[in-house]
């Protein structure tokens, strides 16, 4: 790296030593994203039950449940992925 001054090459170590921790970090979120990619069903069984029993699909019609989707969401504090596969499955 002779066009490069000592000062500047240090900088560009630093830089590639950012770039290998932050490539670390991101590989340590792709184990938590196991978690997440839990299914529509899966999700429905451990939250659902919660508080009432888990409504079978074939309770509401399809746009019923969007609303109660909304509704629930809420309640259980669930995340706009989690709904969205929770109600995914029950619209089935
Ligand atoms: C934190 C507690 C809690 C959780 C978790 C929860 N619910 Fe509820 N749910 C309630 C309460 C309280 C009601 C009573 C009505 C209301 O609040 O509107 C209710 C009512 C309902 C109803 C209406 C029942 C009826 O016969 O009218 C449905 C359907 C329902 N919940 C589905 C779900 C689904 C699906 C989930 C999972 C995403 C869920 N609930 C998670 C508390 C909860």
């Amino acid at each position: 790296m002779k066009f490069l001054s000592n000062k500047q090459s240090n900088v560009l170590m630093l830089i590639l030593a950012f770039i290998g921790l932050n490539a670390i970090l991101l590989n340590s979120c792709t184990a938590s994203e196991k978690i997440t990619s839990k299914s529509g069903a899966q999700l429905w069984g451990e939250n659902c039950q919660r508080c009432h029993n888990t409504p079978s699909p074939a309770t509401f019609s399809p746009e019923k449940w969007e609303t109660v989707g909304m509704h629930m969401q809420s309640r259980a504090l669930l995340t706009e992925t989690e709904k969205e596969k929770i109600v995914e499955f029950l619209k089935q």
